[in-house]
């Protein structure tokens, strides 16, 4: 019965809130972004292996740069766009001001590419010169190599989302998952401030740097994911909210709890007191903890399900995220959290086997879990066609698979330049060592090729039609209906009568 052609269908038969469609071009650009970023990846990793790779036109320092900014750019417009999605159905409203969401969607993606721009064309000390360093010193550290102008118009773009969504709160239902999503965006606004603080004693600007650096992802950005995945499981799974709650304030406060003083694992050999040793082992230690958290909160939710919702592969999305994330941040991140194991592992390509699994499993894939569910939607259906999530799900499977390889032999090329290089009565050069990797340097390298090829595969699954599953024009919901049932109107989702055994909805127990 419900199988039916797209066109048929206008947007707001399916979305809730036409407000809500700003999301699009912020996705779109997180996509766009992801790829680039992923294609500096590959020279990097070439360059690891064929050292004049691409020199002198783009130097190893300049083709990192590019690699890391561009991670963090694409996962902040995949934050807005999933703020800018989720506010308006969880407050029950419109936007306050969708105008202002899309203007400063221009802004971000037009300082953005100047900024990639700027790294590519000219030389750094140049940019720096060019920008302004020279009244307010922020440039040269990894990360935030942004020059100040980028700085300065990130806080702006990221001050414009908080006034646009908190407006929206205030007016609107506050939920649980709004509360928790704020604090973490104001929580990364408040941090990003550090951003701009770059002492010249070198301890203090370690101490700071870690401010931005591990506050944001192992502290408020994780209550940015959790808010993200308790959204998208009670959309998929049709859980009663109550339960979700609990679990939330759960995570949150052992984010919270562990994450900030396990900053101090980052303060083991800059030259602050001793007993940061200490504090630093003990808490980030417990850091785990949390992730492990979401990862039975997400199976919790799946089992306790009161409906097959047929996005099946934004509910992989989600379940995907939790474990990655537990093992990227949790595991990965525990093997080298203790000082006494730190002393001989900082900084080797155990720390870049961790940050990769870490970052990936848990913000990007996150990202790529309210893509994955609020694109069909915006796209006027509950769910894309079996044949493109069948698309997806290759590109699920492709790019998780080779990061989980690109770990195993990071970790694989770390623990031989540790013992090769730290460990012993001779201990070997770093160039020397590098060496003796270069087998795993070319491994990593083929997972970096099959990961962009699932990346490849994951942009042709937006462009697969095939049946789609959509509202039928009478089941559109009032807006006062809506107010009762805006947990549950995706039940309405349709079956075909085709394929009812794969797509049937409603009660499961
Ligand atoms: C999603 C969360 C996380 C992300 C995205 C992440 C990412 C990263 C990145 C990119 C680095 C390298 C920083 C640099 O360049 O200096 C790093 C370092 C580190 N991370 Fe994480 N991390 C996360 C969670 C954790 C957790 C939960 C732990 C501990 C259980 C942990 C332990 C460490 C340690 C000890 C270092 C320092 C490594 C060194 O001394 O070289 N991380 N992390
Ligand atoms: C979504 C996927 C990816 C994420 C989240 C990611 C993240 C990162 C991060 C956080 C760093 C800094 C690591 C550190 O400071 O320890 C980094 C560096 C790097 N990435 Fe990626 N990356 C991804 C994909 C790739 C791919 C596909 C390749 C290619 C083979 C690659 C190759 C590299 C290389 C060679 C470096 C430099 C490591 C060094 O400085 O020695 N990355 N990436
Ligand atoms: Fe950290």
């Amino acid at each position: 019965m419900a199988i039916l052609e797209n066109s048929h269908f206008t947007k707001e038969k399916v979305m809730q809130y036409q407000s809500q469609l700003v999301a699009k071009p912020y996705f779109i650009a997180a996509i766009g972004l992801f790829i680039g970023q992923i294609i500096f990846g590959l020279i990097l990793g070439t360059q690891y292996v064929v050292g004049d790779f691409l020199f002198p036109e783009i130097p190893f320092n300049v083709a990192r740069m590019v690699h890391t900014n561009l991670l963090i750019v694409w996962l902040l417009f995949g934050f807005m766009g999933a703020a800018y999605y989720l506010v308006p159905e969880e407050s029950e409203r419109e936007l306050y001001s969708p105008k202002l969401a899309i203007i400063t969607f221009w802004v971000f993606l037009v300082t953005g590419a100047l900024t990639i721009v700027g790294y590519l064309a000219v030389p750094y000390a140049t940019l720096a010169a060019m920008t302004g360093n020279d009244i307010l010193p922020t440039m040269g550290r990894e990360y935030l190599e942004q020059p100040l102008i980028t700085k300065v118009g990130i806080l702006l773009v990221v001050v414009s989302l908080l006034y646009n969504i908190t407006m929206t709160t205030l007016m609107g239902r506050k939920t649980s998952i709004t509360i928790i999503l704020l604090m973490g965006l104001w929580g990364l606004a408040f941090f990003w401030l550090f951003a701009f603080y770059n002492p010249g004693n070198l301890v203090l600007d370690k101490y700071y740097w870690f401010w931005v650096v591990h506050l944001w992802v192992e502290g408020v950005w994780e209550l940015i994911m959790a808010a993200l995945l308790a959204f998208v499981l009670i959309k998929v799974t049709g859980v009663d909210r109550e339960v979700i709650d609990k679990w939330m304030y759960v995570i949150i406060a052992l984010a919270l709890i562990t994450g900030i003083l396990g900053t101090g694992h980052h303060y083991y050999w800059i030259g602050t007191p001793s007993y940061w040793q200490w504090i630093g082992s003990v808490f980030s230690a417990l850091e785990p903890i949390p992730f492990f958290v979401m990862t039975l909160f997400a199976f919790s939710m799946i089992n306790r399900r009161r409906r097959d919702h047929p996005n099946k592969i934004a509910t992989l999305w989600a379940l995907g995220t939790a474990v990655t994330a537990f093992l990227g941040a949790g595991v990965w991140g525990f093997m080298h959290t203790l000082a006494p194991i730190n002393f001989y592992t900082h900084g080797s390509q155990i720390t870049a086997a961790h940050g990769h699994l870490a970052f990936y499993g848990a913000y990007v894939m996150v990202v790529l879990t309210i893509i994955s569910y609020s694109m069909p939607i915006m796209r006027g259906r509950v769910a894309n066609s079996q044949q493109a999530q069948k698309w997806e799900t290759w590109a699920f499977w492709m790019m998780t698979v080779s990061m989980v390889v690109i770990t195993l032999f990071l970790t694989g090329a770390g623990v031989m330049q540790v013992w090769l290089q730290r460990i012993g009565d001779t201990p070997m050069s770093f160039m020397a060592t590098q060496d003796e990797l270069v087998i795993f340097y070319w491994l990593r390298l083929v997972g970096g090729a099959v990961f962009f090829i699932g990346l490849i595969v994951y942009v042709i699954s937006f462009f697969i039609k095939g049946d789609i599953t959509l509202l039928s024009p009478n089941e559109k919901l009032s807006p006062v209906e809506t107010e009762v049932k805006s947990d549950v109107r995706s039940d309405i989702a349709h079956v075909s009568t085709e394929d009812s055994s794969e797509e049937k909805l409603g009660n499961k127990k």
